[in-house]
């Protein structure tokens, strides 16, 4: 009886701790090619304070999960491509601060083919 309980309760706690398993995965989980490492070392500095980058759930502002794969940015309406999107990172939005000074050219591209992966 005694061992039969601490079976399943062995069982529950590690199915727990699987759920509650939120660790980061490392850029080769995630299939990265260099160039999009180098993007996602700049999302994770400069913008993961208030975007999400594999959930939609809202921070700041909204999560980016796949925001490549939709049609139209959901807040500002614009077709969601690499000309628009960049747009938004250089110039900001609202309480979204501008990153044109902040940023290289080649630092946006490399976290426009970043996001692509998200
Ligand atoms: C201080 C918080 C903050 C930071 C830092 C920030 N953003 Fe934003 N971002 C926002 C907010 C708030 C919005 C929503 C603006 C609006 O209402 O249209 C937004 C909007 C966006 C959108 C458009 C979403 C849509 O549906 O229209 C994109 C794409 C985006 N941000 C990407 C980025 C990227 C990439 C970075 C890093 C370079 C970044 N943001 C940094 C707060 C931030």
């Amino acid at each position: 009886m005694a061992q039969k309980f601490a079976f399943w309760l062995t069982l529950a706690l590690l199915l727990a701790a699987t759920a509650c398993d939120e660790r980061r995965k490392s850029d080769t989980e995630l299939g990265l090619n260099p160039q999009q490492s180098a993007g996602r070392r700049v999302y994770d500095d400069q913008c993961a304070r208030c975007h999400e980058p594999y959930s939609t759930s809202g921070k700041k502002g909204p999560g980016l999960k796949g925001v490549f794969k939709q049609k139209f940015l959901p807040l500002a309406g614009f077709p969601a491509n690499d000309e628009r999107i960049g747009e938004i990172i250089r110039s900001g939005r609202k309480e979204m601060p501008g990153f044109g000074q902040t940023l290289t050219p080649q630092q946006i591209e490399d976290l426009l083919v970043y996001m692509h992966t998200l």
